[in-house]
């Protein structure tokens, strides 16, 4: 039996190559050694995501672009973690071996309390307690499955904690029911340059979309900031943010050729730029086209996840029943 990887992803923006070199990619090549476990994260998602039709059609987006980058669901468990009504007993059983406090410490819940402080607001001001709980759920998404290896990025590692925590914390109190996983840490998310620079993400607004028209890949391409230099003028290709990207994606041969083009001078950041949407367009358009054919067949993407779900719930209805007899709830069943 292979061990069990798993991953949730949440779908709370169009997926960005960021997201791809930093997330999908090294999940779907994890894939081959493990019995992966991928899962749509809808309900935290709901933590932030408060429109119906935004958290629907975010679902479809992100499910349709892991299945058009390759993820094969008969080797894949992928499914919506809403579609698993066992993870949310076993949120209920872990968050009664969670203290308070180690809650209370969570960094997501913890910069919202301080920046509430810091305005001078109410310290709980504008937080849910689903925002407060979500690493119990995160827990009971990892444990409800047995899983051994959890890849997440650097963000992710005090979730990871928690759970492992938590798991012990009930083995304790028990005897050994939950496996307690491990995190693989994937450092190299912290480094995959946005358009201005700084990490790419959502939430500067710096990002590249994998899978919207090529118009407006080519768009975000050219607004990449770069400094002034005319082409003629030696360049620092290690501090330039159109080669960061670059370089994820050309060749060895031409990283190296374009490298010393910087160093030498002779090169237009213009026309870098284009090599770049060229070279994002042969990476991506074959699959784009795959994505926007899944994008309008949504049956075919419900399918695909709730046959997923059947195999997730395969794995997690006896793990939940162990559990409960643990615990001692529900009689002799
Ligand atoms: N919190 C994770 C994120 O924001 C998503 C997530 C939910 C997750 N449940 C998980 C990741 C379980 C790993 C395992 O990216």
């Amino acid at each position: 039996m292979k061990q069990i990887a798993l991953t949730g992803i949440k779908p709370t923006g169009q997926p960005h190559i960021g997201n791809y070199l930093g997330m999908i990619k090294p999940a779907l090549e994890l894939a081959e050694d493990y019995q992966a476990l991928y899962f749509i994260a809808d309900y935290h998602a709901l933590t932030t995501v408060k429109n119906k039709k935004e958290l629907e059609e975010l679902t479809y987006q992100v499910t349709a672009t892991w299945l058009a980058l390759g993820l094969n669901p008969d080797d894949v468990i992928f499914y919506r973690q809403s579609d698993i009504p066992e993870v949310f007993e076993l949120a209920w059983v872990l968050a009664c071996f969670t203290s308070k406090g180690l809650l209370n410490r969570a960094h997501a819940y913890k910069t919202i309390v301080e920046d509430n402080v810091a305005a001078g607001r109410e310290e709980d001001k504008g937080i849910n307690t689903g925002l407060y709980t979500y690493p119990v759920l995160m827990a009971a998404d990892i444990l409800l499955y047995g899983s051994h290896v959890v890849p997440v990025g650097l963000d992710q590692q005090q979730h990871l904690e928690i759970t492992r925590d938590v798991a012990m914390m009930f083995n304790n109190n028990y005897r050994e029911v939950l496996v307690v996983p491990e995190a693989v840490i994937r450092k190299e998310v912290m480094t995959i340059t946005g358009l201005d620079g700084r990490k790419m993400s959502k939430s500067y607004n710096n990002v590249i979309p994998i899978f919207a028209p090529a118009n407006q890949v080519r768009k975000q391409v050219m607004r990449i900031v770069t400094d002034s230099k005319r082409p003629e003028e030696p360049k620092d290709p290690d501090a330039c943010n159109v080669f960061a990207i670059y370089r994820h994606f050309a060749d060895r041969d031409a990283i190296d050729a374009k490298r010393q083009l910087y160093i030498d001078g002779g090169l237009a950041y213009g026309d870098m730029k284009n090599e770049l949407y060229e070279l994002l367009e042969t990476t991506f358009s074959a699959q784009r086209n795959q994505y926007n054919a899944l994008m309008e067949d949504r049956k075919e993407l419900d399918k695909v996840l709730e046959n997923g779900a059947e195999k997730a719930r395969a794995i997690a209805v006896p793990i939940m029943r162990k559990v409960r007899k643990a615990v001692g709830v529900t009689g002799a069943r």
